[in-house]
């Protein structure tokens, strides 16, 4: 049999299963997912659109298609009697690895010694839940690439020090679209250690040295080459670039934010985006009128570990378990206690200043 016989045949099963469970189940979907994934889910949005769509969903099941991190941040925010799934718990994001709640503490505490004050967390989404509780217990709130700055300069309005981790470039594309001073910016490494020309103890922003390597591959030799071989052609970026290839793009955006701008964009408009590929792919299809093409093929193999095989193997643990409520389900996302209390708390104070 082939694949795409397969593919149609799961995608069939799903449908049913789905049809069947009826309002008892939701399936939001991250823009990066895999077109048949897309294609079988409810609703697709960015990372702030999945934690504030799940939240506010009445099933009972919310099956989170996309990583880890999008998974356990809808299940914090989920009410009393929902229960958040992931077709693959192995399904993490390098980028979310490279801080964990030990070395964010130590920071943290060495920062504000450093500035003779409080310094206060944003960590972006991208985080597991023991960073984002350490963020609540600390006063601070999560962001997303679509409120950033936005969260950033309450803080920084405020004349309070910002620690932002784990990306590097998001909290450095921060600063500049915000303008803030480079010389009251500094990079800080996994050892501790500050680097930025001016003075630590008048600090306004510490970022993380954190990275996504499927953002790291783009170049300013990408755009320059995509410019010489379409005329006219517009760069759109994702902010996990680096900030050399932000500002050589023509514009920058969240997810949702890039797919809203394929959109609305002129009918024969040319397009090159740097971001995942499934995304560039489907945004390709989804709007023939334009000529859209990747800035650079890179894929985020996380994402592409949902398939609909898993898909339709979580949907029948939810039948069964409504079945007998002893079964199984696959998998389900815990978030208890004195973690999910404190990362709830950063999480709504990023819902707070995203819709103020
Ligand atoms: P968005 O919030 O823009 O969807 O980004 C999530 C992500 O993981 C990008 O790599
Ligand atoms: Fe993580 Fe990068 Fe994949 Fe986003 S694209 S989930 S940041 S590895």
């Amino acid at each position: 049999m082939s694949n795409s016989m397969d593919t149609g045949d799961l995608s069939a099963k799903v449908v049913a299963l789905k049809r069947e469970l009826g309002p008892k189940v939701v399936i939001p979907a991250h823009h990066y997912q895999p077109p048949e994934v897309v294609s079988t889910s409810d609703f697709i949005g960015d990372s702030y659109k999945l934690a504030v769509m799940a939240s506010k969903t009445e099933a009972e099941y919310i099956l989170l298609c996309g990583v880890r991190f999008m998974a356990e941040s809808a299940a914090i925010l989920a009410k009393p009697g929902q229960t958040t799934l992931t077709p693959d718990p192995v399904s993490g994001c390098p980028m979310a690895d490279m801080i964990d709640e030990l070395s964010f503490k130590v920071q943290i505490t060495k920062l504000e010694k450093i500035a003779g004050k409080p310094v206060v967390p944003v960590t972006y989404m991208n985080s597991y839940a023991d960073v984002k509780a350490m963020t609540g217990e600390h006063g601070g709130a999560i962001c997303t690439s679509s409120n950033a700055a936005k969260i950033v300069k309450h803080y920084i309005d405020n004349e309070q020090p910002v620690f932002f981790s784990p990306d590097y470039n998001l909290g450095i594309n921060t600063v500049e679209k915000l303008g803030l001073p480079q010389d009251r910016i500094f990079a800080v490494d996994k050892s501790g250690a500050l680097k930025g020309s001016g003075d630590p103890e008048k600090g306004l922003m510490f970022i993380w040295d954190g990275y996504c390597h499927v953002h790291k591959l783009f170049t300013v030799a990408d755009i320059d080459r995509t410019r010489r071989e379409h005329e006219g052609i517009r760069v759109i970026v994702h902010p996990e670039c680096n900030r050399e290839v932000v500002g050589h793009a023509d514009a920058q955006g969240s997810t949702e934010g890039m797919y809203k701008m394929l959109k609305e964009a002129p009918s024969g408009s040319v397009w090159a985006v740097g971001t995942e590929i499934n995304f560039v792919r489907r945004a390709a299809l989804d709007f023939p009128d334009k000529v859209i093409v990747p800035l650079r093929e890179s894929l985020c193999f996380n994402m592409a570990r949902i398939n609909l095989e898993k898909v339709l193997h979580s949907l029948e643990s939810i039948q069964a378990h409504i079945q007998n409520r002893d079964a199984p389900l696959h998998y389900k996302i815990s978030v208890d206690g004195r973690v999910r209390a404190n990362a709830e708390k950063a999480l709504r104070k990023m819902i707070e200043l995203a819709e103020l």
